[in-house]
């Protein structure tokens, strides 16, 4: 079990250490791993704290209450490669366990212009979400040493998830395409998956991770 922590609404950004330090000491004997939710846009400001000072904070404040146990960040879709680069050396410096990626986005672009309420203000999950979600996530894995890297971020069917693990995922999580597809969508997913490993000969994850990296 994962446990993904995120600053409180109410909390100054100046007091964000504090804050997921907080939650941490609560919760960190109850997960298998933990995750810092800094790409959230559902909480105003929260994705300012990707940047490389507070995001070295928040770690080291977690590190001081318990440094054994898997730690992970998460990532904004709407970060520029330069920026998912700065995270990407404090990853590796800090050595936490690796990166998800991604969380929801705050672009519409994709979204034809007579989408109904395409301006509603918070994030965009599923299909929208996708095409940049795999790009974030092939450049983390083209650029990352020795990180654990999760891919989510529109995974509907056993194709999805066959392009997250060729983009180089370790693992992958869903959200939406389980709201829609309810409690069998995941064997279903893993099902198809297969097959498409069977149709194209691929023998093992270790030979599909990575193959789409361009
Ligand atoms: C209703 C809803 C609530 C979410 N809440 C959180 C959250 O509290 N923390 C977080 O890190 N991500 C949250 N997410 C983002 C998802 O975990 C996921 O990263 C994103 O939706 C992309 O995956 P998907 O296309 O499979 O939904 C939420 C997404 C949705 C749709």
């Amino acid at each position: 079990m994962g446990v993904n922590l995120g600053k409180s609404k109410i909390t100054e950004l100046a007091d964000a250490p504090k804050d997921y330090q907080d939650s941490y000491r609560l919760l960190n004997k109850n997960g298998s791993y933990f995750v810092v939710n800094v790409s959230s846009p559902n909480t105003p400001g929260l994705r300012n704290l990707q940047e490389k000072g507070p995001l070295i904070e928040i770690i080291q404040a977690i590190r001081e209450v318990n440094p054994d146990r898997p730690l992970f960040v998460k990532v904004a879709p709407d970060l520029e490669f330069p920026a998912l680069d700065e995270v990407l050396q404090v990853a590796q410096d800090m050595k936490i366990t690796g990166l998800i990626a991604t969380n929801t986005t705050i672009s519409r672009d994709i979204l034809p212009p007579n989408t109904p309420n395409r301006d509603e203000t918070g994030g965009l999950s599923g299909q929208p979400v996708k095409q940049r979600a795999d790009e974030v996530l092939a450049h983390l894995a083209k650029n990352s040493k020795d990180l654990t890297l999760i891919g989510v971020g529109g995974i509907f069917d056993g194709q999805d998830l066959y392009d997250k693990i060729a983009r180089g995922a370790h693992l992958c999580q869903i959200y939406t395409g389980w709201i829609y597809g309810g409690p069998h969508t995941v064997p279903n997913i893993l099902e198809e998956f297969v097959g498409i490993l069977q149709r194209d000969g691929i023998k093992s994850l270790e030979e599909l991770r990575g193959s789409k990296l361009g």
